[in-house]
């Protein structure tokens, strides 16, 4: 792989994912093949291209796919990243004409109009949505972060006759996870449309065409009978929409930085919506010219029945200040800044806390609250407690081992999860992707428990966007996307969530891609779940497979890396099963099937039942 520094594993693995030495082979041969108006429009988009977009897409790091990884998104989903997606903030000032130019030069392809929404209306328009107990409402299953499902309407035995019941293919990509709520599921597209589709058959019952990129939502039943669905966009915006019928209650602007954005579901809990904030600003870090940083993570909570605004905490605490220049070459840089929060927040409602897990600081420094877990005030907002988890010792070892800037590796980029033991005291854990668990003490101001490197690490994780906690069991999923042999990629570790103990422990399986070789990994970023006697994970080779939660046996093992039939009539394509994670509901499973912003793109929603009945 001569067209790689040899050093720079995250290149290796963006090679390994998009096979862009091998793709910038395909990439001349189409462009040979474009036709005159096309290859016009793509020169056009180069030029801007150069001056706009190659300082960061042309030196991928962290976050940033390579120019080559966007190929295989459609021209039209680079517009819209464009225009109303996470890419709006970098794309100010260019023309209209030059939108369709940059989308054309990147993907070879003159933008197709807006597909029109996706036909497949439900008959009937469906009844008042109620919330029931094995619902799954939120991202984390519950308010807690559990990813726990006590009642899945399937049993352990009966997973291994898990089979294909429907199938829907999100317009413009799989955007987020789904959340199941009153026999509807909510998830969000690439188009920017969030939808409510009946969750037995797979008909919609609305669309709503927002004006920002949405990840995903959460539903909650308001004090005044009204079942409501929330979700945060690429702006910073929070929007509430009546549940039934998809009509707009009230949005939001939670925050105006430019490049703030919400990655995360907010969170519903007694007429509050808590709202984590995170931004786009960390990988203008990297940007000489950038006059960096600006951005600090917050937490928020709205009244639900308005969208007023109760409180905003920032997540670093000293608001950013010029800071003494060395020279009076280049920009006037700012910090300090960061602690994005990218993950959903947790309610504590014993201790009327709700807590934070944040994100890395935008320079070497180590600003309060950073890398750490954080507890507000539920009411007020004020900050109870922090824990920081950036041991210097661990940044030294990071420093030695190369390329990483050694921040990122420190953040969290899964929630933390409140978890009653069967003793009956409360623990908070946590992971990160320096491939560290924690088990931390909510009654002792959040003193450190125990703490237990059960990977590798990295940027791409070590720990990446959670786990499952059932009973006093903790199952991580591992990422180890980097591993260079003996090691390998992916696997599972069951902890004593009382303790860190290790319970099991499953190496990462050879990873098998039914769409061949390029960007086949084993490594597992999305989040597990859990049902009484299983635990479900999803991984990079297209694969989600399901294990015994006592020993780690293989129970099931399904290969979504295909093309399937979907309910509303255009393609479902399977990819990664990494970044979302499956969701049990009612006798069914539900599994999103490729993302759309990093690895092996699709574009599926499978729901599975036993027998496919
Ligand atoms: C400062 C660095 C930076 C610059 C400059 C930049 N990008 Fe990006 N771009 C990123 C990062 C980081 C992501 C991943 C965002 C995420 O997933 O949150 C991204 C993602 C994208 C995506 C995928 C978005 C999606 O929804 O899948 C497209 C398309 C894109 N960029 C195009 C562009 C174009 C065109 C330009 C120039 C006008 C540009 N970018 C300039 C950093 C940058």
């Amino acid at each position: 792989m001569n067209c790689l520094h040899p050093r720079s594993w995250w290149l290796v693995w963006l090679a390994g994912t998009i096979g862009f030495c091998a793709a910038g082979s395909a990439l001349a041969a189409e462009q040979a093949a474009m036709d005159a108006a096309t290859r016009k429009l793509a020169d056009r988009g180069r030029v801007v291209y150069t001056e706009r977009c190659a300082s960061c897409h042309d030196h991928p790091r962290e976050r940033i796919p390579h120019r080559e990884a966007l190929r295989y998104r459609t021209s039209s989903a680079v517009v819209r990243a464009l225009t109303r997606g996470v890419m709006h903030p970098m794309a100010e000032g260019v023309t209209a004409d030059d939108i369709p130019a940059l989308a054309t030069f990147l993907t070879g392809a003159i933008p197709e109009p807006e597909p029109e929404p996706a036909a497949n209306r439900c008959s009937d328009p469906g009844g008042p949505v109620a919330i029931g107990p094995g619902d799954w409402p939120v991202t984390g299953g519950d308010v807690r972060n559990t990813r726990h499902q006590a009642q899945p309407g399937f049993r352990a035995a009966d997973v291994p006759r898990l089979k294909k019941k429907w199938a829907f293919a999100y317009p413009g990509g799989a955007s987020g996870p789904v959340v199941v709520a009153g026999g509807r599921v909510f998830l969000a597209s690439g188009t920017g449309e969030v939808f409510s589709l009946d969750a037995e058959t797979g008909c919609a019952h609305w669309v709503h065409d927002s004006q920002g990129l949405v990840r995903s939502a959460t539903v909650g039943t308001l004090s005044t009978g009204r079942t409501a669905v929330f979700f945060g966009d690429a702006r910073g915006v929070v929007t509430a929409l009546d549940a039934q019928t998809g009509t707009e209650l009230w949005h939001t602007w939670v925050e105006k930085h430019a490049l703030a954005k919400l990655t995360a579901a907010p969170t519903f809990y007694e007429d509050r919506v808590y709202v984590p904030m995170s931004s786009i600003e960390d990988p203008l870090q990297h940007e000489p010219s950038y006059e960096c940083c600006t951005f600090r993570g917050s937490v928020a909570s709205l009244d639900a029945l308005t969208g007023e605004l109760v409180w905003k905490t920032f997540t670093i605490v000293e608001p950013p200040k010029p800071l003494p220049r060395a020279t009076q070459e280049g920009p006037q840089l700012y910090g300090p800044a960061g602690g994005a929060v990218w993950t959903p927040l947790t309610i504590d409602a014993k201790r009327k806390l709700v807590y934070a897990a944040t994100g890395e600081s935008y320079d070497d420094g180590n600003p309060l609250d950073a890398h750490a877990i954080v507890a507000y005030d539920l009411a007020t907002g004020v900050r109870r407690w922090s824990r920081q988890f950036k041991p210097p010792e661990l940044v030294g070892e990071c420093r030695e081992a190369g390329d990483s800037d050694c921040r990122n590796q420190f953040e969290f980029g899964a929630p933390v999860v409140l978890q009653r033991l069967p003793s009956g005291k409360e623990i908070l854990l946590a992971g990160q992707k320096s491939g560290f668990a924690h088990g931390i003490d909510p009654d002792a101001r959040g003193s450190v428990l125990w703490s237990k490197r059960v990977s590798l690490g990295g940027d791409m994780g070590g720990l990446m966007y959670g786990y499952a906690v059932d009973g006093a069991t903790a199952y991580f999923p591992i990422s180890d996307m980097y591993a260079r042999p003996p090691s390998v990629p992916g696997g599972m570790v069951a902890l004593d969530a009382a303790s860190g103990a290790l319970g099991w422990r499953r190496q990462g399986l050879e990873p098998v891609c039914s769409w061949g070789e390029e960007s086949c990994l084993g490594a597992s970023v999305a989040a597990a779940t859990s049902i009484p006697g299983a635990v479900f994970q999803g991984t990079a080779d297209g694969h989600i497979r399901a294990f015994a939660a006592e020993d780690g046996a293989l129970l099931w093992d399904f290969d979504t890396g295909r093309v399937f039939a979907a309910v509303n009539g255009i393609e479902a394509r399977g990819g990664h099963v990494n970044g979302y994670p499956a969701v049990p509901v009612g006798g069914a499973l539900y599994v999103t099937s490729g993302a759309s912003t990093q690895g092996w793109p699709g574009n599926a929603l499978l729901v599975f039942s036993v027998d496919g009945k």
